[in-house]
């Protein structure tokens, strides 16, 4: 399997990666808060489409991070969640290959929040920059809650119950998988110390087979005697390897190789969506809050009118005036949509004003409404039949439940909460 770029990862202690049990599982979530757009449709979407043919996938619906800002006005989450769902399935997210599901049809996400904010000291949430950041930017919100300030511990239950290995996420995220990386890690310090430890990590290498049993001690030796780090290395390969071992005993494996306890929680690694270079009908970054957004699916005729109706350069007052394509937000969009020919067309009849502004808009609009239209017409399929919509996400959720479910029975035996 292909590793992808390990851009947000930082070395843990000891200038190594720990506790990766090497796992190709990737987890992401969208907050259900309004209309997607071409932006989400250029940068995340399409990072989702690549991705599910990688890996194991898991995307989700994040409706309580959607009520930690909305809790005032919740009807928006209920107007936008399936739409968003018939969204990615539209834009060709597929559910054979990626788990989609609701989070708050998970309540072991929420059991998982509350036992990890036992342990949480509250200076790790106040410190992640997004607080602080937010609480700023969206002013005509009281966002000094509770939940707000758990969000990020909320996000990182949602990571870890699924011990997913990556996680795509934009810039602004980045710092939330940090956290989780380190929620992860003390979990593991407070609780992988599980009674037998040693029995059951020597019956897990047992499970191996007899050769690379041998292999795996020989290593474990080198590394814990002489600190080489090759060795380790080798020997993490070895048990990423393996196709035949449970994921709780590899965990015991890697806590073992390394002579700690066992990896609960593997740490997440960020993988950076690079960002979405789709510009709004103002040239600035697309977003619902600069208010220049096209929808992904909005009606063909208001697409038309945005796009006619988008400024230009404001040099070019009439058509016998020469413009520059540098200054102009439909050049931005040119670069996304047009190939090199209509690309030179523009340059030139820009420059020289031998082509209107209208005349050089004129492709663009046909290549977004061109790119708008299966999109638009599997939605509507989707949207008559909410009965397959409906039986898509039962499924996500159950396949999803079933690895929740597991995880919280393994931390509440490394908690000892196992008496009730
Ligand atoms: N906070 C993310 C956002 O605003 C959404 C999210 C919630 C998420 N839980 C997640 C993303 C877990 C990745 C993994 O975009
Ligand atoms: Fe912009 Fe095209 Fe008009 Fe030039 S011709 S100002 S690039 S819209």
């Amino acid at each position: 399997m292909r590793h992808p770029q390990h851009q947000a990862g930082t070395p843990a202690r000891g200038g190594c990666f720990l506790s990766t049990s090497g796992n190709q599982r990737v987890l992401s979530g969208m907050r259900p808060t309004g209309q997607l757009h071409l932006g989400h449709y250029h940068g995340v979407l399409k990072n989702w489409l690549r991705l599910q043919n990688e890996y194991e996938c898991f995307f989700f619906v994040a409706d309580w991070h959607a009520l930690t800002t909305e809790y005032e006005s919740t009807g928006i989450i209920a107007e936008t969640i399936w739409d968003m769902i018939i969204d990615w399935l539209a834009v060709g997210i597929n559910p054979g290959a990626a788990k989609l599901f609701i989070q708050s049809r998970i309540p072991e996400h929420a059991e998982l929040h509350l036992l990890l904010s036992m342990s949480t000291p509250l200076s790790w949430l106040e410190r992640v920059p997004s607080y602080k950041d937010q609480q700023e930017k969206l002013k005509n919100r009281d966002l000094t809650t509770y939940g707000f300030l758990g969000y990020p511990l909320l996000q990182t239950a949602d990571i870890i119950i699924y011990k997913a290995g990556y996680v795509p996420v934009g810039e602004d995220q980045v710092a939330h998988v940090e956290l989780a990386r380190e929620i992860a890690r003390r979990f593991n310090y407070l609780y992988g110390r599980e009674p037998g430890f040693e029995e059951k990590a020597e019956l897990a290498a047992g499970k191996m087979g007899k050769k690379n049993n041998r292999l795996y001690h020989e290593l474990r030796r080198s590394y814990q005697e002489q600190g080489d780090a090759q060795a380790l290395e080798k020997a993490r390969a070895l048990l990423e390897e393996q196709q035949n071992i449970s994921i709780g005993d590899r965990e015991r494996l890697f806590g073992y190789l390394e002579g700690g306890g066992k990896v609960i929680f593997p740490e997440p690694q960020a993988l950076l969506t690079p960002a979405s270079k789709m510009p709004g009908l103002d040239g600035q970054k697309m977003s619902k809050s600069y208010n220049n957004t096209i929808g992904l699916r909005e009606n063909p005729n208001i697409v038309e009118e945005k796009l006619k109706t988008m400024p230009t350069d404001p040099a070019r007052i009439r058509r016998s005036d020469p413009g520059d394509p540098d200054k102009c937000p439909v050049w931005s969009l040119h670069q996304v949509y047009s190939g090199d020919d209509v690309k030179k067309w523009v340059i030139q009849g820009c420059r020289s004003a031998g082509i209107g502004c209208l005349d050089c808009k004129r492709p663009l609009i046909d290549a977004v409404l061109k790119e708008q239209g299966p999109i638009r017409q599997r939605a509507r399929e989707y949207q008559e039949d909410m009965e397959t919509v409906r039986s898509i996400i039962k499924d996500g959720c159950e396949a999803a439940r079933d690895v929740a479910r597991e995880t919280l029975e393994e931390v509440r035996q490394a908690m000892g909460l196992e008496y009730r």
